[in-house]
């Protein structure tokens, strides 16, 4: 018996992404006599529309009794977007402790870069995903007076900070070697020097990584100009979250881009998700690139244990690339069915 995943595709184009990225995985398990048990959970913003939240009361329990979590994405115009990232994604992603949000981009086969055309690009973002900008500390006052204001608290903590270095200078340490952190310390004058202080303290734990602190606005710039010399990033909540769409879209498109919530001690489930969010411009068009929700179904399998599923998977959607055939944000002009149908094909053969 195989493993049971929670599916929930969410709002927009999720709801496109995720079924066909689900074929995909399917055949990739099917290959090797091995399957999953998915587990559809309706939940999302056509559950807020009739009931009010996200997910029910005992989202959380029912989540933690599966293996995964497998997302497509969240947000509808109309409803805030506060409810629909704090009423589901940050809640699951704190209370089963995803500390890291680990985001690959490299050079897909087939994939120009809109910028930097023949740089190959391999490098990791870690992401811390549970605290810093991304907190709940703050409010508003005096609303609808000339005296309005709002204010809001960074938290960084040293266990927090230590565990994404330690995830990436051990990342670092089986890839190229070198762990770039993105910084703000010239700016942000108590958080940001402290991260600077944990990061350094940890890295040189690891006499084999070597460690490049570098401004997040240099590196903005860097990233668009050099993006073949990184190999690990490790940044806050929000610079990983920023950095981590201007590499996809360096890399060909955030379509492509795949992403895991992970909680490395295993003691919760993690949640796999692309980058990109529910595209109401394009969602219902059957033309969404699946691509990103696919890898990431292959780093879920990796993840879980699947490994040769998870190989035959990424060469799969690399030898349709290879081929041609590419959805509208490629270039090209697949639909998400016959995106999927074309590895699927690739993975029965
Ligand atoms: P987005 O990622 O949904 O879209 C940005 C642009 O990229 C759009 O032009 C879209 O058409 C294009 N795009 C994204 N994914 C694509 C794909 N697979 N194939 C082809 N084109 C693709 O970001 P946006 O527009 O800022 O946000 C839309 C909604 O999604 C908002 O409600 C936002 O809060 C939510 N969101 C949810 C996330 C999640 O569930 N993890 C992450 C990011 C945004
Ligand atoms: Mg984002």
């Amino acid at each position: 018996m195989g493993h049971t995943v929670a599916v929930i595709a969410g709002d927009g184009i999720g709801k496109e992404v995720v079924p066909a990225a689900i074929a995909c995985i399917d055949a990739a398990l099917d290959a090797h006599g091995e399957s999953i048990e998915w587990d559809y959970l309706p939940w999302g913003s056509d559950y807020y529309l009739e009931t009010g939240t996200m997910m029910p009361a005992n989202g959380l329990e029912v989540l933690g009794e599966r293996e995964a979590v497998f997302l497509g994405a969240v947000g509808l115009p109309g409803i805030s977007d506060v409810e629909t990232l704090w009423g589901l994604l940050i809640p699951i992603r704190r209370a089963f402790q995803q500390y890291i949000n680990l985001r690959p981009v490299r050079t897909l086969p087939g994939i120009s870069s809109p910028v930097r055309d023949g740089d190959s690009i391999d490098l990791v973002i870690v992401r811390e995903n549970n605290e810093g900008e991304y907190s709940e500390i703050g409010g508003r006052l005096f609303r609808g007076l000339p005296e309005e204001a709002a204010i809001q608290e960074n938290v960084f903590t040293r266990k927090g900070i230590t565990r994404v270095a330690k995830y990436a200078a051990a990342l670092a340490g089986s890839r190229e070697g070198i762990v770039t952190s993105a910084t703000k310390s010239n700016g942000i004058i108590h958080t940001m020097p402290f991260w600077d202080e944990v990061v350094e303290e940890v890295i040189s734990a690891s006499p084999s990584v070597r460690l490049e602190k570098v401004l997040i606005d240099a590196l903005a710039a860097k990233l668009v100009l050099h993006p073949g010399e990184f190999d690990v990033i490790v940044a806050s909540n929000l610079f990983g979250d920023i950095l981590s769409d201007l590499a996809g879209a360096i890399a060909g498109s955030i379509g492509v881009a795949p992403s895991a919530n992970l909680n490395p001690e295993n003691e919760f489930p993690s949640l796999f998700e692309p980058v990109h969010g529910s595209a109401p411009d394009i969602a219902g068009q059957g033309i969404a690139n699946p691509i990103g929700q696919i890898w990431t179904g292959a780093i879920m399998l990796e993840h879980l244990g699947y490994s040769a599923a998870a190989t035959d998977l990424t060469h799969a959607f690399e030898s349709a690339l290879r081929d041609g055939i590419r959805t509208r944000d490629l270039g090209g002009a697949a639909t998400t069915q016959e995106v999927s149908d074309a590895i699927v094909s690739r993975l029965a053969q």
